[in-house]
């Protein structure tokens, strides 16, 4: 084990539940039975001020939510996302990103419900607004999230908003349909 991770496993550090209010994230091996959670608290300016985790499972495992409860402290929560989109090395660490990311999806959906400005948000993690994701469809004939994702960034971090993306795309393509006729 890298020697950096070995430290984390003998010692890890941010063991436990964030401070409320948190948001959470949880996830599960069939394979081997390991699980694991990710709690994190996030300030005014979507920065994570506070990541905390519990795990059952491997070393490999304990030590790599260790080190993502470090890594991703003081970033936002499109920049934590990132991190945990990146992929790793084995699939217990794998296990970690995916719980921080489920973390950062249940803040991204609260933060969506809560918000009470003017147009809808939809991409909490990069603040992108309805209205902005349905002007990029029109102006450029976008027809997919990854299309959407490319031209305004809406859809790049947890992804908690590929479905009303979808959805945005859907009616759009109603719209023109009924144009058609
Ligand atoms: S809300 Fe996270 S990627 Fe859009």
């Amino acid at each position: 084990m890298h020697k950096e991770l070995a430290d984390h496993f003998l010692n890890p550090r941010n063991v436990g539940d964030a401070g409320e209010p948190r948001f959470t994230g949880r996830s599960a091996s069939l394979i081997c039975g390991a699980h694991v959670r990710f709690s994190i608290q996030v300030d005014e300016s979507h920065a994570i001020s506070e990541a905390k985790f519990r795990a059952a499972g491997c070393d490999v495992l304990i030590a790599s939510a260790s080190l993502l409860t470090e890594q991703v402290t003081g970033l936002t929560t499109a920049e934590a996302a990132a991190i945990g989109q990146e992929g790793a090395l084995s699939p217990c660490a794998q296990l970690a990103c995916e719980a921080l990311l489920d973390a950062i999806r249940d803040f991204s959906n609260a933060a969506r419900d809560d918000w009470a400005g003017d147009e809808a948000l939809i991409c909490t993690c990069f603040f992108v607004s309805e209205r902005t994701i349905e002007r990029e469809i029109q102006a450029r004939g976008l027809t997919t999230v990854a299309e959407v994702t490319a031209a305004c960034n809406a859809g790049a971090g947890c992804g908690s908003c590929h479905q009303l993306i979808e959805e945005i795309l859907a009616t759009n393509d109603k719209g023109k349909m009924t144009h058609n006729i």
